[in-house]
């Protein structure tokens, strides 16, 4: 069995006075461990709804998501270590960059030292180290979503789940953090899924691309990304896997709208 096995996986909100809203209709996927899966679909198909079942933040209508292992749902969580970037940076306004970043570590249990070398580690990551005793309301869009950047490497997680990490940054930053994330997730061989509307992105970062349909979301197109890390940015094969997934979603997209 794979890392990470999705099953026919369904999802549906119930709505007053109108039927189910149906997000996800039978998506199946299996990732292994230390891919790097980007999963790209259009807005509003279910992709955050995909990483909250995964993490075990929601249940599934139907189906199964299955971690080393473990049947993931709201009640039970697997053992494996899970870090979530989410697409807001979801920090908390009356703590200090230093002191978000330094929470979960805290409830992990970690010693003041360790606590202290993760926290300037990634701040220093991140480019944020000279604001570290700032609050966030004090920060850009961007620098917030740094921030949450580096609360979720500073876990160290086995599982990173990052919802569009960098498409809140400007190139530059947007540039350096995607190097530095591949670095990451090199050096570390963990397994990452990351959520991303930029085809570039996407194929340029990751083992493995998962195109997911327009809601109600199911599996479009699959593709392996076979050239190996660190990746030249003008790489022909990678021109053409960009240009080939390109037309799939603009083909997916025309069909939705037919
Ligand atoms: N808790 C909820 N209750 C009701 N409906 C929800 C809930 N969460 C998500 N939805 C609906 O599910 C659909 C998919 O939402 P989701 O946030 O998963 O999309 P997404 O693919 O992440 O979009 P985007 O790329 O814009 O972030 C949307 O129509 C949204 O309104
Ligand atoms: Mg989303």
């Amino acid at each position: 069995m794979a890392y990470l096995e999705i099953a026919n996986l369904n999802k549906s909100f119930p709505r007053a006075g109108a039927p189910p809203l149906e997000v996800l209709a039978d998506l199946s996927t299996a990732v292994d461990e230390g891919a790097l899966l980007s999963i790209l679909g259009p807005s509003g198909c279910g992709k955050s709804t995909l990483l909250n079942i995964i993490n075990g933040l929601d249940d599934a209508t139907r189906g199964s998501v299955t971690l080393a292992g473990t049947r993931v749902t709201t009640q039970t969580r697997s053992n494996v270590k899970i870090s979530v970037v989410f697409q807001q940076p979801r920090l908390l306004a009356w703590l200090t960059v230093r002191q978000n970043v330094a929470l979960p570590l805290k409830e992990m249990g970690l010693q003041k030292d360790e606590i202290a070398f993760r926290t300037d580690r990634y701040l220093r990551l991140v480019g944020l180290e000279e604001f570290a005793e700032y609050f966030p309301l004090q920060l850009s869009g961007g620098m917030q979503q740094r921030v949450s950047l580096a609360r979720g490497l500073a876990i160290e997680p086995d599982l990173l789940l990052a919802d569009e990490p960098f498409s809140a940054l400007d190139e530059f930053s947007a540039r350096r953090l995607r190097q530095e994330f591949v670095r990451i997730w090199a050096e570390t061989g963990k397994t990452i899924l990351f959520v991303t509307h930029n085809i570039r992105e996407a194929v340029f970062l990751s083992t493995r691309v998962l195109m997911i349909t327009t809601r109600p979301a199911s599996v479009h197109l699959e593709v392996d990304v076979d050239v190996p890390h660190m990746r030249h940015p003008d790489d022909d094969t990678l021109f053409a896997l960009e240009k080939q997934i390109t037309r799939e979603f603009l083909q997916m997209e025309g069909e939705a709208v037919a």
